[in-house]
């Protein structure tokens, strides 16, 4: 089937030895933001749709078929070796690059999608949506027939791929959990480039490959547009790391054959070198919280539950009237857990605040691109032993729990009737009558599951003094979250 692909490819081949902009050469008349593509207005999103579009209306292969075809040959040279993260940021790069070329415009930047947060119930979120990029494959092909470009027939495609974007839910109509911000945060812990980087390929950003499945698993990936958005975000975790300390050239490990990895090494296909790309500021872009291009947004920490319930001004702690309010429409009653209880699985959508367990992946996409089953597992049962740790925290709430995403329960509410909340060994089992999606009855939910299990509202997150060293893990999980990540890490 490799053998496919070349056929297939000799015109492409011109196009992707054509000269390419070197990296990080001459200065940039301006370092700007790569965006959460969640907090673009419609018309920027828009902007960023429209120029795909014209990408890949141009005659075939285009320079939209172009990225797909590298990725595609470029597979043992880009996966499970050091060169994962500066290939992939080149690879983002000179598609950014097209981009300003389709859009015409010098200041657009590939936006990222921040997985982590939608990470308890991927499949609500609003990236699936019809706007946007559309939803699960149908039943047999798994083609999809819903988003921006639901029309689109890739020209490159891994094996017997039928010649669709397609994706195959690994719940049904489901997606199981990504890594969590608390993963995020503790990624970001690692000190050695080699140990972050394998660790991230493995579980967080594979994960989300996986789980979307069908063509968004297969090395033709890039044919679909949320391909994009998802390395921007990698790419986003990666500078992050890059940022703290003295991380920006550190790099070490060995390449795919083995010889240890340098930063004059060549990215295969690509152009220039790692060490080309390691300063992504010479790339003229950065991330919206990073540094200097930080922007007035929210952090993550001001969608805390204590600004969800309203308690941050000192409404705190009057449980008696919001009891009142709670019971209406909702029945609840606590049940005790045995200790192996405590890890929600991974099809648990109806848990508010516990972190769900990770489904292990594949066997056919760790070995697809060259990478170690053993360790991945290694890797899994950690992340998993991490969340039971983090679940037990009595007075921690991920931000990534659904009691943080409102906008989440409101779509889970429509379509399930019975959620779970738990703390320590104590479940609150809270059934509501049909039709529960109304913001009043969700308010109601949340509350009841709060004063049902006693939770200490003012110790959630955001609040707290910042402290040396913990830095980055406050715009995350919140100083307190910080504390106990770093605790949980140690242990
Ligand atoms: C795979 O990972 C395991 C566990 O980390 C390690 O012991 C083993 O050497 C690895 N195998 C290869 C072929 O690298």
């Amino acid at each position: 089937m490799w053998r496919k692909y070349a056929i297939l490819a000799v015109s492409a081949l011109v196009l992707a030895s054509a000269p390419l902009e070197v990296a990080g050469q001459g200065g940039c008349a301006s370092v700007i933001a790569r965006r959460d593509i969640k907090s673009l207005s419609g018309a920027e999103r828009n902007e960023f749709f429209e120029g795909v579009r014209r990408l890949q209306e141009e005659p075939r292969p285009n320079r939209y078929d172009r990225f797909a075809y590298i990725h595609l040959q470029a597979t043992f040279e880009a996966h499970h070796n050091a060169k994962f993260l500066p290939w992939h940021r080149q690879l983002t790069y000179q598609f950014e690059l097209a981009l300003i070329d389709a859009t015409r415009n010098p200041n657009f930047r590939v936006p990222y999608w921040d997985w982590s947060k939608d990470s308890q119930a991927p499949a609500q979120s609003i990236i699936f949506s019809d706007s946007w990029f559309g939803g699960n494959g149908r039943p047999g092909d798994s083609c999809i027939t819903t988003g921006r470009f639901a029309s689109w027939k890739p020209m490159y495609r891994e094996g017997s791929e039928p010649e669709c974007l397609s994706r195959q839910f690994n719940s049904g109509d489901s997606i199981s959990p990504f890594s969590t911000t608390d993963d995020i945060a503790r990624l970001l812990e690692i000190s050695s480039f080699v140990d972050f980087s394998k660790e991230f390929e493995d579980v967080a950003h594979a994960q989300v490959h996986n789980n979307i499945g069908a063509g968004f698993m297969k090395m033709a990936s890039p044919n679909d547009p949320l391909f994009w958005v998802h390395h921007s975000f990698v790419d986003k975790v990666w500078a992050h790391w890059q940022s703290r300390g003295d991380r920006m050239l550190a790099y070490n490990g060995a390449n795919s054959d083995g010889s240890p990895a340098r930063p004059e090494d060549p990215l295969h296909m690509l152009g220039g070198t790692v060490g080309s790309v390691m300063d992504f500021r010479r790339l003229c872009y950065t991330y919206d919280d990073l540094g200097s291009a930080r922007m007035s947004r929210r952090s993550t920490g001001d969608g805390g539950l204590g600004g969800l319930l309203g308690l941050g001004n000192g409404g705190g702690g009057k449980h008696g009237d919001g009891a009142q309010a709670a019971a209406k429409g909702i029945k609840s009653r606590v049940v005790t857990l045995a200790e192996d209880e405590l890890l929600p699985s991974a099809d648990d959508h109806a848990e508010l605040f516990q972190l769900r367990d990770i489904k292990p992946l594949s066997e056919e996409y760790i070995r697809k691109c060259g990478g170690n089953v053993t360790r991945t597992r290694e890797y899994e049962a950690k992340t998993r032993e991490f969340h039971r740790q983090i679940n037990k925290m009595p007075d921690y709430i991920s931000p990534s729990a659904l009691i943080n995403r409102k906008d989440l329960l409101q779509r889970l509410t429509a379509e399930r009737s019975t959620f779970t909340a738990t703390r320590g060994r104590k479940r609150c089992v809270l059934e509501t009558p049909g039709g529960a999606a109304s913001p009043s009855v969700l308010d109601s939910l949340i509350k009841t599951a709060t004063l049902s299990l006693s939770l200490s509202v003012d110790l959630l997150l955001g609040g707290g003094s910042r402290q040396g060293g913990l830095t980055s893990l406050v715009p995350l999980v919140g100083q307190k979250g910080a504390d106990y990540i770093k605790a949980a890490y140690a242990s």
